[in-house]
């Protein structure tokens, strides 16, 4: 392995990271057992899965990708599903193309700011948006800047209270007419984010953790 890369556990699998990419957080496995969950997979022993909601071989599109931990993870434990992951970082993705080679995993990276590229693409519009994009608020009082500062700042803050991408993503979505979002943030931002997304069509379904599931009401 080269001096300046190492590997981090994901869902069970290691992800090469460097200082390109965020390195994949324990609370951002959720997304995973969540985006299993509307695929009525088992996401837990002896735990029932619910009914599927997904259709049979979903889209997936994975907004700012990073090491690929979720667009990856998604691609092999949902087999059927076509997974596209995008980034606005060329040596980001160029790091998710490299973990999908090691852990033999298909998924399409395409270079792009939110989903400007994907709406001008042949992309079919994606069943689901799963994204953990950066909503890290540098005036947190809370903030350990010093604990953060090998990673991307591209990966981690945001303006607007950290809400900005967050926001504009619900807003692409709803314009493309996706109808499920599955989205990372902090818990103390959760509230801003339910109420944005009602008013972009899209009512919260659940939250666990980070994690926050959403339904666009006119899609389904
Ligand atoms: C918080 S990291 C998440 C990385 C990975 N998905 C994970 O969960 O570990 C956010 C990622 O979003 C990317 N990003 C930042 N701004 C973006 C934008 N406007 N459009 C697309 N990707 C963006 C960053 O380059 C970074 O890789």
């Amino acid at each position: 392995m080269k001096e300046n890369s190492k590997t981090k556990d994901f869902y069970g699998r290691d992800f090469i990271v460097t200082k390109d990419v965020l390195i994949p957080r324990p609370e951002t496995e959720q997304l995973i057992d969540m985006a299993l969950d509307l695929s009525g997979k088992p996401y837990l022993p002896g735990v029932k899965p619910n009914k599927r909601v997904l259709p049979e071989n979903p889209v997936i599109l994975d907004v700012g990708t990073g090491s690929g931990c979720i667009a990856i993870t998604l691609a092999l434990e949902l087999k059927e599903a076509k997974v596209y992951a995008t980034d606005i970082s060329g040596p980001a993705l160029k790091i998710a193309q490299k973990n999908a080679q090691n852990l033999h995993a298909s998924i399409i990276t395409i270079i792009s700011y939110l989903l400007e590229k994907v709406k001008d693409s042949t992309l079919p519009t994606p069943d689901i948006i799963v994204a953990n994009l950066p909503y890290v608020d540098e005036a947190w009082p809370w903030l350990d800047k010093k604990a953060l500062e090998k990673e991307p700042s591209i990966a981690l803050y945001a303006k607007d209270h950290g809400l900005a991408l967050i926001k504009e993503l619900i807003a692409e979505a709803s314009t493309i007419k996706t109808p499920y979002l599955i989205l990372e943030a902090d818990p103390c931002q959760h509230k801003s984010i339910e109420h944005y997304a009602k008013n972009n069509k899209y009512i919260l379904q659940k939250t666990t953790g980070y994690i926050l599931y959403f339904k666009n009401k006119d899609a389904i």
